[in-house]
Formats: C-alpha cells, structure tokens, sequence
C-alpha cells in the first residue's frame, strides 16, 4: 500500500517488473553471503535450518563405509550423539576399534549396536559376506554411506592408467558393488536411503597453471 500511495498512480507492469527484480537481486545478495560466509553449498545450509532435525535418525540402522578416520569417523559419531545403531566398515580393524571404543565411551552407544566389519571396498568377492553378517546382526540398513574412498592430487596426464584403475576400482566400482548387495533389503522394505560421499571436484573441475621455460 505504502508503495502504491508513494507512486499515486495505479502499479504499472514497469513497476512490477521492478519489483521482481529487486526481489531476485535482494535473494542475490543473500545467497552469495550465506555461500562465502558458509562450510557447506546453499542447498544444505538451507536443509540444515528448515529439514528434519538428526535425531530423527534414532534407532536408524546406518552403514558407514571409510569410518576408520576422516569424515567417516566423525561421521559415526554425531550419529552415535542421536542414537543410530552403527556398521563401522574400512580395512584398518584397529582403528575402526578405536572409533567403536569412542562411540560407546564419550557417546553412549550400547555396545550391542554399534558393529566393527572390516572391509576392503576392491575385494568384491568379500562384500556379500560382510553384508550377510549385517543382516544377520540388524535385519536391515537403513542408511548405506559410501564414504570410503581415495583422492589422487597430482596430474592426470601424468598419471599411470594402473592409478586411474585403483581409484575406480575404490570410488565407482566398490560403491556399485556394495550398494547392489545392499539395494534388494531395502527394496524388500520399501524404505532406505544410500548416501554417496562426493566432493566439490565432482561438481566443478580444478584447474593447474604450469610454467614453462619454453620460447
Ligand atoms: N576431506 C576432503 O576434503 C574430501 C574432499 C573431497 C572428497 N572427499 C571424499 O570423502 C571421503 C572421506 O574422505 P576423508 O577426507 O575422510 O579421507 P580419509 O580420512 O582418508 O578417509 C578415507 C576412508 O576410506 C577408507 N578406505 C580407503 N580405501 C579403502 C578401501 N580400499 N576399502 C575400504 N575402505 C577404504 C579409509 O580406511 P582404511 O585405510 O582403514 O581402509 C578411511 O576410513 C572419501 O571418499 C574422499 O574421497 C573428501
């Protein structure tokens, strides 16, 4: 009201474009601070404020693979914190040890639901196996995480095609293999989430300057 009395004249189209405008550009400005001042993208800082709160993951089932260290672990234990019954999975049995330890001691996860499977995510022959033994122990997944996985920092041109296979054979071809025994138990249910661990590098490409003495 107060702009139309301010203009004296009735809104005319310019008007309401230029209302759309200062909208979009005001909603500009305002996800471009929450992006700089954020740790996270725009989507999930806006899921974080508004979306279901953790702990409506009690009681959750949730399968972290890589949870030996990193992101993994810390993973398991904000998720111990809201009372998820956790699978702790990666190579290194004693460290996954030391994170179930943790878990129990600092976040007061029973020990009945938290359970170490040590697990290498390219020893495919292996993964049926693991998944039987949480089943056995759960009845279901609730949440598979396919956290694990490995980053290659230098060049690609320079890198052997051996490396290219190993970091497939962990980040893709491990994840398939593990999510494709997992899949059929939460079809069956009709309920279960699958949770892909990426990184900025899968959205926007870096780029290297090289220097060179040539010419
Ligand atoms: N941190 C970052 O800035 C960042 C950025 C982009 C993407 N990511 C991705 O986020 C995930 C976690 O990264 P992070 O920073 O937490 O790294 P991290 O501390 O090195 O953790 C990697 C985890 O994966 C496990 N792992 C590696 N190879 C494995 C294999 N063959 N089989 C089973 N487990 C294996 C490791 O455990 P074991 O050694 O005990 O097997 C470890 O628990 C990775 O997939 C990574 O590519 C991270």
């Amino acid at each position: 009201m107060l702009f139309i009395r301010v203009l004296k004249r009735p809104i005319e189209m310019m008007d309401w474009l230029y209302l759309i405008f200062l909208f979009m550009l005001t909603w500009f400005v305002i996800a471009l601070i929450m992006i700089v001042l954020g740790d996270c993208d725009l989507l999930l800082q806006i899921a974080e404020k508004f979306g279901k709160s953790p702990s409506s993951l009690k009681n959750k089932v949730v399968w972290i693979t890589g949870s030996s260290s990193g992101i993994g672990e810390c993973l398991a234990y904000e998720l111990s914190k809201v009372g998820c019954k956790l699978i702790l999975s990666a190579r290194r049995k004693d460290e996954l040890e030391r994170v179930r330890g943790q878990c129990i001691e600092k976040w007061g996860v029973k020990a009945d639901d938290i359970l170490v499977v040590p697990l290498d995510m390219v020893e495919f022959d292996t993964h049926a196996a693991a998944v039987e033994k949480v089943i056995n122990k759960f009845g279901q997944v609730d949440i598979l995480v396919n956290n694990a996985g490995r980053s290659q920092r230098a060049e690609w041109i320079k890198t052997s095609l051996e490396v290219d296979q190993q970091v497939l054979n962990v980040n893709v071809l491990g994840v398939l293999s593990l999510t494709k025994l997992v899949l059929p138990y939460m079809i069956k249910r009709n309920e279960g989430h699958i949770v892909n661990m990426s990184s900025i590098a899968g959205k926007i490409g870096t780029f290297t300057i090289q220097f060179s003495n040539d010419g």
